[in-house]
């Protein structure tokens, strides 16, 4: 949800915020912009739309562009004010002198900018960010100080904010600050960086000082200090940036949709990795705090995530119910935060998140936080905001996910609730061992499993061609694959921007079968050998009798189903209980390879961003 990058020192500007800018595209693409530090002078260049403009329009006014030593450019995904060239960053004040770039909401900017018309000032678009800059203006007006200045700007304003700010009278001086927003600062040898998320930086440098709340950075290429609102200084530790440049190409791959896709396999091993390695050994997640004692004295866990997270949850709620006996509720974090009595001191929260920075997981997690609960966060971010707060970590090791779909940090966070459901389970002493024994061999067959599944995509190619004109879908299932039933949907409306509904199987019957006829496909998830199958089959039977078209997601030994449906997909033989973390794959792929179809744009789908950062 919108992308930072600052950048003082020896090399060439523009390059180097531009591909920072490029490295962040997933976070929002509505408008990009830059500020330049060139000639002694402040030079603005924005455009509407993806970055490909922003660099058109730079090579476009090459001429006017000769040495700059520091600049910010931004990113947008629009929350204050449409996506227009004047509500694109980077923003300015009446004179013109400062630039300003911002990710969150300012929630008093109406109030701020009454004032600040008050004083003169004339705002030119309809963002919250303009304020800022308005106001630092005006404190750098009186104060004649910079860093003195956004001091006392920031403590005027109440929301999410991580800003950075440049003024022409200050050069190459560039001053980050952040309240509810990430932002890190990234140390190289005669250069610094600031930026909101680590894969604009990571070409450059892997070190970097992860800023806090209502902490303030004044970065020069050869210098960085950190101090509190009152400008004390903070002596923060310089952390190594675990991610690799390369997670940042497509290695060949058409998106990185797809390239995510074929990683799961390897992903799933790096889950696994140091916590399942025998089948006879217990598992072992070091960084979930929870004893026999904690967890006899839980009367319930509640689990809190948004979209793809959410589905994850929800698998795992069915995985912690029936491994360990313990009972879960599941819920949207955007709801959760409205529920008065859910949470005390003896229930055990956890938080999902790929990014660890979603603003209504992280809200709903402080809440769960203020009642004392133990929190739980599993995320694909041990260095985000969301990580910070957590009594007990699982770190899924997915690698940077840059398609705004998400599908390797999904396999890797179900993988992860099979690794804690089985934890707690172990705990509590609630499985026979020797189903223990079997459920960990076939958990350890998982990746290669996939890697069958990816060798050979021309059945789902051939679903893909075969099903892309149709307009609405419904996935069904039962059990644990409901989950997958919601998420598969999910991939195919937001990439393709079909129509397509998860739904109980069994509901069915209770409502939407009205809506049932040739143009409706139902695609059904059923696992032989699973207590959920034949009821399942008896479903898709009542949809097949609707002239509805039907497609299977089975696995390889469900050999009498090829006259019901219409196309049969298939995986290989898996015990039911963990067919999620294998049934998501054909249905990633097969949402993959619509989009394809349709030429949409698989890896930036429209009106989307990669972490969302606002509530
Ligand atoms: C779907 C998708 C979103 C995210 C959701 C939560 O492909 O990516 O639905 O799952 O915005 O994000 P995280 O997991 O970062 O909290």
């Amino acid at each position: 949800m919108c992308g930072i990058v600052g950048y003082a020192g020896k090399r060439d500007v523009v390059s180097v915020l531009f591909k920072g800018l490029t490295n962040l595209e997933y976070r929002g693409y509505d408008s990009a912009g830059m500020a330049l530090r060139d000639d002694g002078e402040i030079k603005i260049y924005k455009t509407l739309g993806k970055l490909i403009n922003l660099k058109n329009e730079l090579e476009l006014k090459k001429n006017e562009i000769h040495h700059p030593t520091s600049g910010i450019g931004h990113i947008r995904w629009a929350t204050h004010g449409s996506p227009s060239l004047v509500n694109a960053h980077p923003h300015t004040c009446n004179c013109g002198k400062l630039a300003i770039v911002h990710n969150g909401i300012i929630e008093n900017y109406k109030e701020l900018r009454e004032e600040l018309i008050k004083k003169g000032c004339t705002f030119k678009s309809q963002t919250d960010t303009e304020t800022i800059a308005h106001l630092v203006a005006n404190e750098y007006s009186i104060t004649k100080n910079l860093e003195e200045a956004v001091r006392n700007s920031v403590k005027k304003l109440q929301g999410a904010y991580a800003v950075c700010v440049m003024h022409k009278d200050v050069p190459d001086v560039i001053i980050g600050a952040r309240k509810h927003a990430p932002m890190l600062v990234a140390i190289g040898e005669d250069e610094n960086f600031i930026a909101s998320d680590t894969p604009a930086i990571i070409e450059y440098t892997k070190k970097a000082i992860y800023l806090d709340d209502n902490e303030i950075a004044v970065v020069t290429k050869n210098s960085v200090k950190i101090t509190d609102t009152e400008g004390n200084e903070i002596k923060k530790n310089i952390e190594i940036l675990p991610f690799e440049p390369a997670a940042l190409s497509k290695q060949g791959y058409k998106h990185f949709m797809l390239k995510e896709i074929h990683e799961q396999p390897d992903v799933i091993r790096n889950v696994l990795n140091g916590k399942l390695f025998d089948i006879d050994a217990p598992v072992i997640l070091n960084e979930v705090k929870i004893d026999a004692d904690t967890l006899k004295k839980l009367n319930k866990i509640k689990i809190i995530a948004c979209g793809t997270s959410l589905h994850a949850a929800l698998a795992g709620k069915y995985l912690i119910e029936d491994f360990a006996g313990i009972s879960v509720e599941v819920e949207a974090s955007s709801e959760y935060i409205y529920r008065k009595t859910t949470t005390d001191a003896s229930t055990l929260v956890i938080g999902v998140s790929q990014s660890g920075e979603t603003a209504d997981t992280i809200t709903a997690i402080k809440q769960a936080k203020s009642k004392n609960s133990h929190v739980l966060i599993i995320t694909n971010r041990p260095d985000s905001n969301m990580a910070r707060l957590a009594d007990s970590l699982i770190p899924v090791n997915a690698g940077i996910e840059v398609s705004v779909a998400a599908t390797k940090s999904y396999t890797a966070q179900l993988i992860s609730f099979y690794l804690l459901a089985i934890h707690f389970a172990e705990i509590k002493n609630t499985l026979d061992s020797e189903f223990l024994k079997h459920l960990k061999h076939e958990l350890i067959q998982i990746p290669s499993k996939i890697e069958t599944i990816l060798s050979d995509l021309k059945p789902i190619k051939e679903c893909a061609k075969k099903f892309s004109s149709y307009k609405n879908f419904i996935y069904i299932s039962r059990g644990i694959n409901l989950a997958t039933a919601y998420e598969g949907a999910l991939k195919l409306k937001e990439i393709s921007y079909i129509n397509a509904t998860g739904y109980p199987a069994g509901e069915l019957k209770h409502g939407p079968i009205a809506m049932l006829d040739e143009t409706m496909p139902v695609l059904a998830i059923l696992i032989p050998g699973g207590i959920t199958y034949e009821k399942i089959l008896s479903n898709c039977e009542e949809a097949k009798a609707r002239n509805a078209k039907l497609i299977a997601l089975t696995s390889s030994d469900d050999t009498n189903i090829d006259s019901i449906f219409d196309i049969v997909l298939r995986i290989p033989k898996v015990p039911e209980i963990l067919s999620p973390a294998m049934t998501c794959v054909p249905l990633q792929l097969l949402a993959y390879f619509i989009a394809e179809y349709l030429g949409k744009d698989v890896d930036q789908p429209r009106n989307l961003a990669k972490s969302v950062t606002v509530e």
